[in-house]
């Protein structure tokens, strides 16, 4: 059995109160995966949670980490949160290029690339975003869009530091929408990233729409080796049986 990454992204959800309660009733529905080896579970919280949520990480045995971070490490940039603030929380992953901050905020290629190096200097692990929208997958620019997403972002890495990397293949058209990539196209897409970054070894997640109902497919593919979760990761019973769905 390969090892399955369940990470779910919270996004603009989950305020201190909601997190304490999350895992209060995440610890018992999480007891009989607990010592499971070949499940990694991590939940990624906006930064007014992420106190919250390293007790109740800590408390569970789980990772958590922050969906965006800034890549100076201090000053005159108001409303931005540093790497160094992050780790005085325990922050170990944080979550880079999600779609949501490449097309609502408008995010650059250039500026992603230097979170993630900033991010793998500071010893912390990138989740990073990458996938297609609806315009560009009917246009047939996929592949175009993702290898400038993907190469702009590890170029300059040394190998170890593009290894380090968790990459999260995420179609913009099915985020939020319902809607999955089919698991023959999130397939495609994962063993192309694979061959792209050129090395076997990288983990590779899909995110988009995941939930109970299509767990099982998607995570059974070959080069799938998790799932970055957004709406079925705000409740614990949600958020597990896709891990049950897939072990079933
Ligand atoms: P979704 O979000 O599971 O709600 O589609 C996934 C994501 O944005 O990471």
């Amino acid at each position: 059995m390969k090892k399955i990454y369940l990470y779910g992204n919270w996004k603009m959800h989950m305020n201190k109160a909601e997190t304490e309660k999350f895992f209060i009733d995440f610890k018992p529905a999480y007891e009989i995966y607990k010592n499971d080896p070949d499940l990694e579970v991590g939940v990624f919280a906006p930064f007014t949670s992420l106190w919250a949520a390293a007790e109740g990480a800590k408390n569970n045995g789980v990772i958590f980490g922050a969906e965006n971070v800034y890549f100076e490490p201090k000053g005159a940039f108001t409303g931005e949160v540093s790497i160094p603030m992050l780790q005085e929380i325990g922050v170990t992953h944080i979550i880079l290029g999600h779609s949501e901050r490449r097309h609502i905020f408008n995010e650059p290629d250039d500026m992603i690339a230097k979170k993630v190096k900033a991010v793998l200097d500071a010893n912390i692990i990138p989740v990073l975003c990458y996938g297609e929208t609806l315009d560009e997958r009917e246009s047939g620019k996929t592949f175009e869009v993702m290898t400038r997403q993907l190469k702009s972002a590890i170029s300059n890495l040394k190998p170890e530091e593009v290894r380090k990397i968790i990459y999260a293949y995420e179609p913009v058209w099915a985020i939020g929408t319902g809607k999955s990539a089919t698991s023959e196209q999130a397939q495609e897409v994962c063993e192309w990233s694979r061959n792209l970054i050129a090395d076997p070894k990288v983990v590779i997640l899909y995110g988009g729409s995941v939930k109970g109902s299509n767990a099982k497919e998607l995570l059974s593919m070959k080069d799938i080796d998790g799932a970055l979760v957004g709406g079925a990761s705000l409740k614990p019973d949600t958020f597990l049986e896709i891990y049950k769905a897939y072990k079933n």
